[in-house]
């Protein structure tokens, strides 16, 4: 690439240290926060999995989160804000640049059917200012009420083109900030929508727990014992650990490209290690002090502890858009705090959905000079096909299976590849040295064995154990069981079709990294031309 092609395309920064941070926590704190993890806990037999999940944060979230934020700062001295380029910065091998075509991969698809999530909590910020479902105070009919509006087809409740609506304004809300940029668009809607998010959690955590006792005599107090006392019941069940696991590459979003694409904007005079923890902190404290005093304590009062864990097992999103809408019904101002709950998930919902295309509008402005609104529009455009497929496919479970190849398998891949290139093909005392260029805390000694040793070991155990047990029946459809679940009537040909989609995005991208190397004359042997230090605050996009 040109000199000036490099420095035109440096010239993006974070504005302030806490705009930094809260953006990287908007980026974290996702709809993971609060509708995937009660929903994981709850079917996942809440105590057990509060151990499996702490374990998991210490030995994956936290090491993951600071191999991310060293890749992406490192990434960023060659301006390189994408997985391919940092990969290749890492490792001068040609192959380098190819693994990193999943951190292309993963953002989009999880783009795509992340806004279609997210128009959902829109949709239902309005039903509820509106009233829209008032009067489905049965798990049944909530649910009919639901299906209704996610199936398109069955005009129940809601006419076809209701969904649509909801996910073109969701849509084009996170493409008009992505096309502002880093510091004018995706910090300065974490710096409004991030405190905004944490007060509405807390008003709601604190009517719930005030809540009165329900039909059959619970209490949120029980809620709260089912998730937070220890229980080692479960401890055997292998799949309470990969579903903790699994919980805590998607909340902190670890293994996506975007925690990596924001922090390549840093100097090395930046601290990273402070702040990696800083965000895994706020994400925690977004997900288990307040994602779990909502809808788990709400749904027990109602349904009793029994009953909450049937809501969640009858569907990933069932306690937040099912029990929560019957709770709601049976309090006073109802319509109001059903607004906040579903306001709230739409606001942590669009601070990560913005950060999903980070690292492909990075790749091809870095890549080919194209302007940072061509590249932000131009992927709103394939979201808003691929969406709209999504959308009218949803009852044959094509949603669920790019959750979880690209939700949930991919980030465990995509994990092992940073872990094994930063560890270990840079080798522990230059990450360690990176780790801490800048910094304000030293990280403890113990997480650099944990980082070379623990974290690699118990994601490969992870993908061994996938590869051995659910590989064979998943891909050949076996038993009815496709990857996001039971494989509904008639529903084989859209799996195949999901599957090959992302086959499709996995060659696409293979070829523009091909065509970008050349392109820009890069020799992978010789690595990058460093670029000069942008330092935190110096240029605004
Ligand atoms: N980390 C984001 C979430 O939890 C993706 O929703």
């Amino acid at each position: 690439m040109s000199s000036d092609a490099q420095v035109q395309q440096s010239n993006e920064a974070w504005g302030s240290r806490l705009g930094l941070i809260l953006a990287m926590a908007g980026n974290a704190v996702g709809l993971g926060n609060f509708l995937r993890f009660p929903g994981q806990a709850a079917a996942n037999g809440g105590g057990s999995f509060m151990i499996t999940y702490f374990i998991a944060f210490l030995l994956l979230g936290i090491p993951l989160m600071w191999i991310e934020w060293g890749i992406g700062r490192n990434g960023g001295r060659f301006r390189k804000g994408h997985i391919p380029g940092m990969f290749a910065a890492i490792w001068k091998h040609p192959a380098a640049k190819y693994f990193g075509v999943v951190g292309l991969v993963i953002p989009l698809v999880v783009l795509i059917y992340y806004v279609v999530l997210i128009s959902w909590t829109l949709a239902f910020t309005w039903f509820s200012i509106t009233g829209d479902y008032w009067g489905n105070t049965t798990q049944e009919t909530m649910s009919a009420y639901l299906t209704s509006f996610q199936v398109i087809g069955d005009g129940t409740a809601h006419d076809f083109w209701v969904p649509f609506v909801f996910f073109f304004i969701s849509l084009f809300l996170t493409i008009w900030i992505l096309s502002r940029g880093i510091s004018a668009g995706i910090e300065k809607l974490a710096i409004v929508g991030m405190p905004l998010l944490f007060v509405f959690a807390v008003v709601l955590a604190v009517r719930v727990f005030f809540l009165p006792a329900g039909p059959d005599g619970s209490t949120a107090l029980q809620g709260f014992e089912f998730i937070f006392k220890p229980d080692l019941s479960r401890l055997g069940d292998v799949n309470v650990w990969l579903a903790s696991a699994g919980q805590i590459f998607f909340t902190l979003s670890v293994g996506m490209g975007t925690l990596q694409c924001y922090a390549s904007y840093l100097s090395t005079r930046d601290d990273i290690a402070l702040s990696g923890v800083a965000t895994a902190a706020t994400n925690e404290t977004a997900e288990v002090v307040l994602g779990g005093s909502i809808a788990i304590p709400a749904a027990v009062t109602f349904f009793g502890v029994a009953g909450a864990m049937t809501v969640a097992q009858s569907g990933s999103f069932n306690l937040g858009f099912v029990a929560m809408p019957i709770v709601f019904q049976g309090m006073p101002f109802g319509q109001f705090f059903g607004a906040l709950w579903f306001g709230l998930l739409f606001i942590a919902g669009l601070t990560s959905s913005v950060a999903m295309a980070t690292p492909i509008v990075a790749f091809f402005r870095e890549e080919f000079g194209v302007r940072r609104e061509v590249v932000a529009w131009t992927v709103g455009a394939i979201a808003l096909a691929f969406g709209v497929l999504t959308i009218l496919w949803f009852e044959y479970g094509f949603l669920w299976e790019w959750d979880y190849w690209a939700g949930t398998f991919g980030l465990a891949v995509m994990a092992f590849f940073e872990v094994i290139l930063f560890m270990w093909i840079f080798k522990p005392e230059n990450a360690w040295r990176s780790l801490h260029l800048g910094a304000d805390i030293r990280i403890p000694a113990v997480f650099r064995f944990v980082m070379t040793f623990v974290t690699p070991l118990y994601l490969g155990i992870v993908l061994l154990w996938w590869l051995f047990t659910q590989a064979i029946p998943i891909l050949t459809l076996k038993g009815g069981a496709a990857a996001g679940g039971a494989i509904a009537p008639g529903a084989e040909m859209y799996v195949h079709l999901s599957r090959l989609l992302i086959v499709g995005f996995i060659v696409f991208f293979l070829v523009m990294i091909r065509m970008a190397w050349k392109r820009n004359g890069y020799d992978d042997r010789a690595g990058f031309r460093e670029i000069e230090d942008t330092p935190l605050g110096r240029t605004v996009a």
